[in-house]
């Protein structure tokens, strides 16, 4: 195997950008190349791309640190600087002719033994090397990445004819450890894996809702969360994609694939879309699609009328039991939505068995492109496990449709098969093998059907493993409540009680937590049960303590979002290792409350461990609570002192769980908290102050004043004098009291609402 230290990308249009980003967010120097632009900046197009990368609405890099490591030109003058580059990716326009002469140019200048490599979606590497030297042959592969690259786990390797070993276990681990990516082998089939059964799956979705007359939301609420693919179900993705770009990528997949292929029967235009792309409803990024956001209200477009009206709350029972009790109970209803669900699935779930055994031997990669991908939490062959082959087969059958030869020939059993501390699939030739993974890299969602739950119930388990318990949480979003706290303290017990190594706290969900259940809080307040929820704040923080004083050591290891209560889990660990793309950060405010579970806490704690100065201490935490600041990157969490220098990142989230279990020996616990010296009354009278000054000058809305002067109240010691001393428990009482003084506004008890009803947090 080779190593990359030095990459060019060629192409600095969406993806071009996207992968430059990523190698350098990698630490690794990449030039970012395109065409010349006339007159003064010659870089223009360039330097767009690296514009566009520090959007703070979508980041495509970390820090300032990873900008540094982009060197933008043009290819008129800059491609001399090649000649020393390991790997060049070409993401130009995908036309032959301008990446055929790019390769022309690109085998002159660059070294002998330099990998390239094209993220074409569409062209074969035959076509792409017809006429090249068999030395570039050998060292050319496809590196079809998704975008936004940053965040889309899944990378597709294509092999060509000529490609050597050498070249395509070189990027592997290069795109799967340095980059992170879920590398995913395919062969060079048109559309490869991901989006010969995404876009299939989609553009089945949408064809189907508009024959039976479903509408938008009716049809993402069915093709979505029930069925374990994420909300934007089909119309609300087309919205996100580009209603026109999607349309680009349907053509495209028509002239590439065969005739015969049933892709064509789902892919014809439909009149409705073609006059939205001519009238400019093209989606979110022009404001309008299938659905549009006003001021006041979401809006939904009528099939029927084309006209936008508001929409109503979608009161759909049988989405909400599927989501609970799984997919059968929706495939099984008789009424329109269970048939809409099986016609879409069932042809789905065909249309990916048909590909084996040409585009694949086995279901795993299919699976894995889909999950990684898609963002599906299911691939169609654990689906189908799911349903039951037998009763997916016989239904078919029932109905007249013909069953894939795949399906036929395996009957009776499942694709996936747990043994001890190994997950297998079948096979094309009816064999259950190992699912073989690159060492050091487990996926915990596989690993946990192989294992025994020590201690389970419906939102978190935990499980042995070598010598360490694993907490897995497994709610909707994972949203804590005390049956989550109780399964951690639990494991906290047991794993000392069995003298275990230590607790790493990890799941393979999207998001690590996105914090307390606040429908369990708008429970006790709609109750007026107050004591009952200043028990389960207590018990919260017991808990979070534990894992201080538990003798072992903690380790969380987070993906995604770790907010709320799921960040005060998160700052309660020995040790942090988590992905690159961890989004952290305290945001209870925005929903009218404080942390309550040590979140407030822990920031003051931090801060003066960090200042040494607790007035300074005392502000900047005011400051981050106060606006609900997040961190998007390890390394922003780090400057505002939500990780320590002692916790680490990985940038392939299924290689955490590994490195949490080789880190457990290494890990000493954190000490315990010393008591603060809190600043007292003239600092929160200047707080108080600087709320109103914000609130007058229109910048504050009246209940920010409320929540910021608690918050506030809780890190000076509100009237008290300075110097006070303040142990952990008295923050501890104090982040309880604030919260339950909060809760009972009605200010506060809207702003919870508004976000459990519309997914908002209404500014009052
Ligand atoms: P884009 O249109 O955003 O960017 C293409 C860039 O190539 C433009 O900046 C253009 O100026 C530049 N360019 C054209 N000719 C060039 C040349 N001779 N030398 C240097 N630069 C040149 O296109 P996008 O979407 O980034 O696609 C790039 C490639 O990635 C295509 O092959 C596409 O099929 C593939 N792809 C696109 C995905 C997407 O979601 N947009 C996803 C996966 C693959």
């Amino acid at each position: 195997m080779k190593t990359i230290r030095k990459v060019a990308v060629i192409g600095a249009g969406t993806m071009g950008a996207g992968i430059a980003g990523q190698v350098a967010n990698a630490g690794i120097e990449v030039w970012l190349l395109d065409l010349p632009s006339e007159g003064e900046h010659v870089n223009a197009v360039a330097q767009r791309g690296l514009e566009r990368l520090q959007n703070p609405d979508s980041p495509g890099l970390m820090s300032d640190t990873a900008t540094h490591h982009i060197k933008i030109g043009n290819i008129r003058d800059h491609l001399h600087q090649l000649a020393d580059c390991d790997w060049i990716a070409e993401a130009v326009v995908e036309r032959l002719p301008v990446k055929q002469q790019l390769y022309q140019r690109l085998d002159k200048i660059c070294r002998a033994d330099a990998i390239i490599t094209s993220n074409t979606s569409t062209i074969p590497i035959r076509l792409l090397t017809e006429g090249m030297t068999s030395s570039f042959c050998e060292r050319f592969a496809i590196t079809h990445f998704f975008n936004p690259v940053r965040f889309m786990r899944l990378l597709e390797l294509v092999r060509g004819e000529h490609t050597t070993d050498v070249v395509m276990d070189t990027l592997d681990a290069f795109c799967e450890q340095q980059l992170g990516k879920g590398v995913v082998r395919c062969a060079d089939t048109p559309g490869f894996l991901g989006n010969r059964v995404g876009v299939y799956a989609i553009q089945c979705a949408l064809h189907t809702a508009f024959t039976m007359g479903l509408s938008p939301a009716e049809a993402d609420a069915l093709f979505g969360r029930p069925m374990g693919i994420p909300k934007t179900g089909v119309f609300g993705l087309y919205d996100l994609i580009g209603i026109d770009l999607m349309a680009d990528v349907v053509h495209s997949l028509v002239n590439i694939l065969p005739t015969n292929d049933p892709f064509h029967q789902v892919a014809q235009p439909i009149d409705l879309m073609t006059r939205m792309i001519a009238n400019g409803q093209t989606g979110n990024k022009n404001g309008q699609g299938f659905y549009r956001e006003l001021e006041d209200q979401r809006q939904m477009l009528d099939l029927v009328t084309e006209q936008y009206n508001q929409i109503e709350r979608l009161n759909l029972p049988l989405a909400e039991k599927a989501e609970k009790l799984g997919l059968s109970v929706l495939l099984d209803d008789p009424g329109p939505y269970g048939q809409f669900a099986w016609e879409v699935l069932s042809r789905t779930l065909c249309y990916a068995a048909e590909l084996v055994p040409e585009v694949s031997d086995d279901p795993v990669p299919i699976d894995d492109a889909m999950k990684l991908g898609y963002n599906w939490v299911y691939g169609p062959f654990e689906m189908l496990d799911q349903i039951g082959l037998d009763r997916f087969v016989n239904r078919l059958k029932k109905e007249g449709r013909d069953v894939p030869d795949f399906l036929s020939k395996i009957k009776g059993k499942r694709f996936y098969q747990a043994a001890t501390n190994t997950l297998k699939s079948l096979s094309y030739s009816g064999q259950h093998c190992p699912i073989m993974r690159p060492d050091g890299l487990i996926r915990f969602s596989e690993l946990r059907q192989t294992l025994q739950s020590q201690n389970s119930n419906a939102m978190a388990s935990w499980f042995e493993f070598e010598g360490a318990a694993i907490v897995e949480f497994h709610s909707k979003a994972n949203a804590l409540d005390g049956n989550s706290m109780s399964i951690l303290a639990d494991a906290l017990a047991q794993s000392q009680q069995r003298g275990l190594r230590g607790i790493i706290v990890h799941n393979d969900a999207q998001h690590f937590s996105c914090g307390v259940n606040l429908s369990a809080v708008r429970g006790f307040f709609e109750s007026d049960d107050y004591a009952g929820l200043d028990h389960f704040l207590n018990h919260f923080q017991q808990v979070v303590l534990s894992m201080r004083t538990c003798s072992l050591p903690v380790i969380v290891a987070p993906v995604g979002l770790s907010i709320g209560g799921g960040f005060e889990v998160v700052l309660h660990a020995d040790k942090v290792i988590c992905q690159a793309n961890s989004v952290m950060g305290l945001v209870e405010s925005l929903v009218g409350v404080v942390p309550g579970g040590g979140g407030i806490k822990e920031t003051l704690h931090r801060w003066f461990a960090n200042t040494g100065d607790m007035e300074k201490a005392t502000w900047k935490s005011f400051m981050n609570l106060g606006y609900g600041r997040t961190a998007t990157s390890p390394i922003l969490a780090l400057e505002q002192a939500m990780l320590r220098d002692t916790d680490q990142f990985l940038m392939n989230r299924d290689r955490l769980l590994s490195k949490a279990l080789n880190e457990l020996d290494r890990t000493t616990k954190a000490a315990s908290r010393e008591s603060l010296s809190l600043v007292g009354k003239p600092v929160f009278t200047s707080m108080y102050n600087w709320l109103q000054t914000k609130a007058d000058q229109g910048k504050l809305m009246p209940h920010d004043v409320i929540v910021g002067s608690a918050i506030a109240r809780v890190i000076t010691g509100g009237d008290c004098s300075i110097g006070t001393m303040a142990s952990e428990q008295d923050l501890f009482d104090a982040e309880r009291q604030a919260f339950l003084t909060l809760v009972k506004t009605p200010a506060t008890q809207a702003r919870i609402i508004s976000m459990l009803d519309t997914s908002k947090s209404l500014r009052n």
